[in-house]
């Protein structure tokens, strides 16, 4: 379905209505350390110059902009978001800084793009705006992308391992009445990868007790 602009719509919780809040809530909510999720969310990938790699979900593109910087034509870095507000600030940010990265309003359960097209596909903070089915639809749209030993790296809330961890998280689940969290708080994540089709699911690392980096592969 499209909207009157036509764009396509999802049922998730797309940001439209906060972009224009987005960087500065989440430098405050953050104390100054997204940077650093944002390097480890990096260290997590093994990239290649020349990779192609697609951020889902990618918001106002601060991912998608550190991740231009490491590649090199042919390689492309394409951000995609179902908000277009968020779209249009990705867009600034990348034209003030000249970054090659590019960024097109799209949703991730219906990919435009074909079969087999990226090295990787990244996304961060994104799965838990969705609800179970469109994370059945989501990750099997990422496999479908994905070349065949292509790699995805999914920066999420997972299951919380700490107090405060349970407390932001469950809190948020049910403070914010946002039931998508609840896949997410159950650690769920790995098996809809899995269920996509992706193997060696791994994690890699996990931060604050309630954030987990999860690389997987699709098979060759
Ligand atoms: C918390 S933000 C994360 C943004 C960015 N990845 C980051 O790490 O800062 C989640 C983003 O997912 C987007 N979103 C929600 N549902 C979506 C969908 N079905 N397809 C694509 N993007 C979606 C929202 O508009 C929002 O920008």
């Amino acid at each position: 379905m499209m909207n009157g602009d036509q764009y396509p719509v999802t049922r998730g919780r797309d940001l439209n209505h906060v972009a224009w809040l987005y960087d500065p809530l989440v430098e405050k909510l953050s104390f100054g350390r997204e940077r650093r999720f944002r390097e480890k969310t990096i260290s997590c990938m093994d990239i290649q110059d020349t990779d192609r790699i697609l951020d889902i979900g990618c918001g106002t593109g601060s991912l998608t902009l550190l991740l231009a910087r490491r590649i090199t034509a042919p390689g492309e870095v394409i951000g995609i978001d179902a908000a277009p507000r968020m779209i249009a600030i990705a867009r600034q940010k990348a034209a003030k800084k000249h970054s090659p990265a590019y960024f097109q309003v799209g949703i991730a359960e219906s990919l435009s793009f074909a079969d087999a097209s990226f090295d990787w596909v990244v996304n961060s903070m994104f799965t838990h705006h969705i609800d179970s089915g469109l994370k059945e639809k989501a990750f099997a749209e990422m496999y479908r992308v994905l070349r065949p030993g292509g790699l995805l790296l999914t920066a999420d809330i997972d299951r919380p391992t700490t107090a405060m961890g349970m407390l932001l998280g469950w809190g948020g689940r049910y403070l914010l009445l946002q039931p998508e969290l609840e896949d997410n708080l159950l650690g769920r994540l790995a098996d809809f990868m899995r269920g996509a089709g992706f193997v060696e699911v791994e994690k890699k690392a996990h931060l604050h007790g309630l954030v987990s980096f999860f690389k997987a592969r699709k098979p060759e």
